[in-house]
């Protein structure tokens, strides 16, 4: 039997070309060395978690974060557990970035969780599966009453305090990551942590459901102490992760690479 010959396709531009990569769409921060490092940004609707041990910067990071966006007219709620709304407004009217009338216009938003806690009756120091619920509703309803596209709350670690369990701390992270993904509002949880080597959060399974993890230390060199950042992960980007030192100026947080040199301690 005759086999007719095989005819080669006929070429296309592209051959020889792997197809275009996916580009995701990128929140930006507004912090301009961040974003160079993060291609752009956080990719749009992604959970992450800001860690660090206390005064590296971590609610000073989020609430730039939450000002650069609401500049951008991307409403930004900031949930806040372990400080008074009054006093973080008042504390970043020292930063030049900040315009009052951002909170006045409604394009930023601050919520007292302990009030939220108080008017749904979620007293109890332990909170059941059914308050879990509720909270979880509640941020939800406030997410979507309100168009949230960018969404601080400060902190996970005080929540997770009250929820404890582990299966119930990944449960609430999951259900959380899914309802704010679905409306494209992307978050930074801030988790408290010691100078745990390799550990990110109170329990271990937030930093392993979040998509991304922003880690801000202490370091102590030579009498001074340094503030550095390193990105430990952040799903769908090629990052870096070498250590940044970042500083808090009145016009924002400022990057510089990391120099090594001298003796060092992390905190
Ligand atoms: N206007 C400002 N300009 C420069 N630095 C500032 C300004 N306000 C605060 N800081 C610095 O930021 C530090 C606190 O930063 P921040 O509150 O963001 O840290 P944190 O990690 O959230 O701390 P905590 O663990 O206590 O919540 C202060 O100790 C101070 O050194
Ligand atoms: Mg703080």
């Amino acid at each position: 039997m005759e086999v007719p010959p095989v005819t080669p396709p006929a070429a296309s531009p592209a051959d020889g070309l792997l197809p275009p990569a996916t580009v995701l769409e990128r929140c930006p921060t507004g912090i301009e060395g961040l974003d160079s490092i993060l291609e752009g940004g956080i990719p749009r609707g992604n959970m992450v978690l800001v860690a660090g041990s206390v005064g590296t910067g971590k609610t000073t990071l989020c609430l730039e974060f939450l000002v650069r966006g609401a500049e951008r007219s991307e409403r930004s709620l900031f949930l806040s557990v372990t400080e008074a709304s009054q006093k973080l407004i008042q504390n970043l009217s020292t930063f030049e970035f900040f315009h009052r009338d951002l909170v006045e216009n409604g394009s930023l938003v601050f919520v007292d969780l302990p009030k939220v806690y108080d008017r749904l009756g979620l007293g109890r120091e332990e909170m059941t599966s059914e308050e879990i619920g509720i909270l979880l509703r509640t941020i939800r309803d406030l997410v979507r009453s309100l168009g949230v596209q960018r969404l601080v709350l400060d902190s996970l670690t005080s929540v997770c305090y009250r929820i404890r369990r582990e299966e119930q701390i990944r449960d609430f992270m999951l259900r959380l990551g899914q309802e704010l993904k679905e409306v494209g509002c992307t978050s930074l949880l801030v988790s408290e942590i010691g100078p745990l080597p390799g550990r990110y959060s109170l329990h271990g399974v937030e930093e392993a459901i979040v998509d991304g993890v922003i880690l801000l230390s202490n370091i102590h060199r030579m009498g001074d102490i340094l503030r550095v950042l390193q990105i430990i992960k952040m799903r769908g980007t090629a990052h870096s992760q070498a250590q940044f030192v970042i500083q808090l100026t009145p016009i924002g947080i400022l990057m510089a690479p990391h120099l090594k040199g001298g003796r060092e301690a992390t905190a």
